[in-house]
């Protein structure tokens, strides 16, 4: 399966049956996740999940084909109701695969949990305390998370953040990193911070108020690369170095200026957040560390790079994914479950590189129509054929 190409030339011309049935075939599905794909979430589920269900609710699934990531094939699954998205990626992907596919990185899956001290006293010395006591008070943590200490996650560090001047006055805030491997570990990380905080309170003789995961995950990174080669940017009206130089100045418009790199990095999402909702992710989570992570040198900017470079377009996006393949909805959700196993059932970390690349590439494909016919031409151009 992993081995067969993703290059699927017309798959947009076939009916929505015949591309199930294609899917079925490629990622050998049975037939309870071919169903699945049908609409899989139950009400009884449904009602277990959150408070006062009434019913479900359903967006299209497609597939976005002709991704090589690592010099691996994948077909994308993507839950998405803005139209285009989908063409424009699978389009995207074509390029990038000229020029060899994604290339992708992650670091650890490490998250961070925040422990809010305040009335400490003397905070300089509980700061220095809580320094020298960290291995003691990682040690408390032991008997937490079994599944994720066997897989070797677990906790790995404090770190003592005093914040001198706040608008209620002083107060001393220590980061729990904790590695959870596959989990997303919004759960494990707050359990971790609501064990500590009793010890915390008592040696630093202050009181404990937040215990609760930050979602500037940003010791858990995944990057994206891409080059695609110039004269592949060519098309009837444009020159291929005309497009590639227009990239370039897109991008650079998008790290200079807010009002730009919102809308630059809400077309990110349109990729990233596609594949969180068909694998069952907190894209809210995603979102939110991503954007704090944009503005991390006090500046709201583009999270992407783009430059030419031995006549080729290069790209690069990295940011925080904090996404999970084991529990959760992953677990829940027959269609997440058969979307994780249409990605060849990927790690965390796989998956965050995945879903970097998905946003890299429809990055690309925004870019590449606003510097040339313009995104509203295009979908129209889409839209007449589509009817
Ligand atoms: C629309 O959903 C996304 C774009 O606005 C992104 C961009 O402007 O780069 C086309």
């Amino acid at each position: 399966m992993a081995s067969a190409s993703s290059r699927l030339s017309g798959f947009y011309q076939l009916s929505p049956t015949q591309r199930r049935q294609l899917i079925a075939t490629w990622a050998e599905l049975d037939d309870e996740e071919q169903a699945a794909l049908l609409g899989g979430l139950d009400i009884a589920t449904a009602d277990h999940l959150i408070e006062n269900v009434i019913g479900l609710y359903t967006l299209p699934l497609a597939i976005a084909p002709n991704f090589i990531i690592n010099e691996r094939n994948y077909l994308l699954p993507l839950v998405i109701e803005e139209p285009s998205v989908v063409a424009a990626m699978a389009n995207a992907a074509r390029l990038v695969r000229l020029g060899g596919g994604f290339r992708t990185g992650s670091t650890e899956p490490v998250m961070i949990g925040q422990i809010q001290l305040i009335d400490v006293p003397y905070p300089h010395a509980a700061a220095l305390r809580i320094r020298a006591l960290q291995d003691e008070l990682l040690a408390k943590l032991a008997h937490l998370h079994p599944t994720i200490r066997r897989l070797g996650g677990g906790p790995i560090e404090l770190q003592v953040r005093p914040l001198p001047d706040t608008d209620a006055g002083p107060m001393l805030i220590v980061h729990l990193l904790m590695d959870t491997r596959d989990a997303m570990g919004a759960n494990a990380i707050n359990t971790a911070c609501e064990t500590l905080a009793p010890e915390l309170e008592a040696i630093s003789e202050g009181r404990v108020l937040l215990r609760i995961l930050s979602n500037l995950s940003d010791q858990r990174r995944a990057w994206a690369e891409c080059r695609v080669p110039v004269t592949a940017l060519e098309s009837e009206d444009f020159k291929g170095r005309e497009v590639a130089a227009g990239i370039v100045a897109a991008n650079a418009f998008a790290i200079a200026d807010p009002y730009r790199a919102a809308t630059h990095n809400k077309g990110l999402f349109n990729g990233i957040d596609a594949v969180a909702l068909a694998t069952g992710q907190d894209w809210r989570a995603i979102e939110a560390g991503a954007h704090a992570y944009a503005a991390r040198q006090g500046h709201y900017r583009a999270l992407t790079d783009w430059h030419v470079e031995d006549a080729a377009l290069v790209g690069r996006l990295e940011m925080p994914l904090a996404v999970g393949t084991v529990g959760g909805l992953t677990k829940l959700h027959p269609t997440a479950r058969t979307a994780l196993k249409i990605l060849q059932r990927p790690d965390a970390r796989t998956l965050s590189e995945i879903m970097v690349a998905a946003g890299l590439a429809q990055n690309l494909a925004a870019l590449r129509a606003l510097v040339s016919e313009g995104i509203q031409q295009g979908h129209m151009r889409l839209h007449a054929r589509r009817l």
